[in-house]
């Protein structure tokens, strides 16, 4: 592992990316050197995820606290076998596989690659310990900077094509290593911290102001230069009804008027299943709340912290979003609106402070297709119960970003980093 580094300093950069040129890798065109520029992606990636890790010993990486959330070994790991078993074994000659028991391990959800461990049970998984999961790290690293050398112009199309969704993929899990940690920290009596140097994202504005969105015919969907997951397209046209759409997130103020005006104990404010979750569940505040002498403590990844009023609040479920948002008399975005607002560059933080729930479903766009082959298990077959968020948050990787960008849970889900941006209809 690299030295220790501030994890502070790696989630800081997250929101400095423009998302409109935001890219962590290069194109597979782009010109002079295409080996000199991916080899220096590929090892930025990879250098993160250990970033991310160092501040965490080997008990912090093996706990599994929840059957959504994986130990930190195990996304080191799972990272490095998705390049070993969809880029390096395919296109490496006589490429030597680092462990064979490894694929059962670390192979998420790929039926199409060969069995695999239950996700609840990976916590079980205490060998291969750290020195070995790093050990496999070099090992993989190695065999990829060897075929980027020595792949031929033919082949590189190919080798960089898996390359960029290895890449995105293991920033993807970067981010919900940061998630999945501070879940599991915040099992622990004594509030353990991640990132001593950790402050709450801070939002551009507190406005309470709605903007018009111009109604008619829009294009929503990825269709230009550089990387984008399968699930972003189609591009196609949406057609937007009279909306306006709230210039800045829904903040721990907001909240607080919620709360007291029995917001989590009023059922009529929520869907069925949202009020189911709340009688079992016990919510009462969003996730990570605890109250304290009279006062709300929120644990983060730097401890227990006071909560910031004027912060955006965080950790909320899909039922929490839709409740608040008809407790205000509001609704929440569908993901078209958002969308389009964000294309418009009318509303303040849509990336980097916390993920935005829409009221959409997270569905296929009209013709979309999962692409052929193990990697059409990637986005495809999540297209069903589970609901959609767009922006991006202060831990989402820099260059992970875009206007078209589609992220996904259930509705119970709130260990993200999740907020709530309203929307409203006129008339
Ligand atoms: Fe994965």
């Amino acid at each position: 592992m690299p030295p220790p580094t501030s994890s502070s300093a790696a989630i800081r950069r997250l929101s400095d990316t423009d998302p409109a040129d935001a890219r962590s890798a290069p194109h597979a065109s782009t010109p002079n050197d295409p080996r000199a520029l991916w080899l220096r992606a590929f090892r930025s990636v990879r250098a993160e995820t250990e970033r991310r890790a160092a501040p965490l010993g080997p008990e912090d990486q093996v706990v599994q606290s929840m059957p959504d959330a994986s130990p930190t070994k195990w996304h080191r790991a799972h990272t490095t076998w998705f390049f070993e078993q969809f880029l390096l074994a395919p296109h490496l000659a006589g490429y030597r596989v680092f462990d064979d028991e490894f694929a059962y391990l670390f192979n998420s959800y790929y039926v199409t690659a060969g069995p695999r461990h239950a996700r609840p049970r990976r916590g079980l998984i205490t060998r291969p310990d750290l020195q070995h999961v790093a050990a496999y790290r070099a090992h993989v690293d190695d065999a990829v900077e060897r075929l980027l050398a020595d792949a031929d112009d033919t082949q590189l199309v190919d080798v960089t094509r898996i390359l960029e969704i290895g890449l995105h993929h293991e920033q993807q899990h970067q981010e919900l290593l940061v998630t999945d940690v501070l879940h599991a920290f915040a099992q622990n009596p004594i509030a353990p911290i991640y990132d001593s140097h950790w402050r709450p994202p801070p939002a551009q504005t507190q406005s309470r102001d709605f903007v018009d969105l111009p109604p008619g015919l829009h294009i929503i969907g990825f269709d230009g230069e550089g990387y984008s997951f399968d699930n972003e397209g189609p591009a196609h046209q949406v057609y937007l009804r009279p909306v306006r759409i709230a210039r800045s997130l829904v903040t721990n103020a907001q909240w607080l008027e919620f709360i007291a005006d029995h917001g989590y104990a009023t059922p009529s404010l929520w869907l069925s299943d949202g009020w189911a979750a709340v009688e079992a569940e016990g919510w009462q505040a969003p996730g990570y709340w605890r109250r304290a002498d009279g006062a709300w403590l929120q644990f983060t990844p730097a401890g227990l912290k006071p909560v910031e009023p004027d912060a955006p609040v965080v950790h909320v479920s899909y039922y929490e979003a839709d409740a608040f948002a008809r407790w205000a008399g509001k609704d929440l975005p569908t993901e078209a609106e958002w969308e389009v607002a964000a294309r418009a560059a009318v509303i303040d933080d849509a990336f980097g402070v916390v993920w935005q729930w829409t009221r959409s479903a997270y569905s296929p766009y009209p013709g979309y297709r999962p692409p052929p082959g193990a990697l059409g298990e990637y986005n495809g077959k999540f297209m069903i119960n589970q609901m959609v968020l767009r922006g991006s948050s202060h831990a989402t990787p820099a260059g992970h970003a875009r206007l078209s960008y589609r992220n996904f849970f259930y509705p119970p889900a709130r260990w993200q980093f999740s907020g709530v941006r309203l929307a409203h209809y006129a008339g």
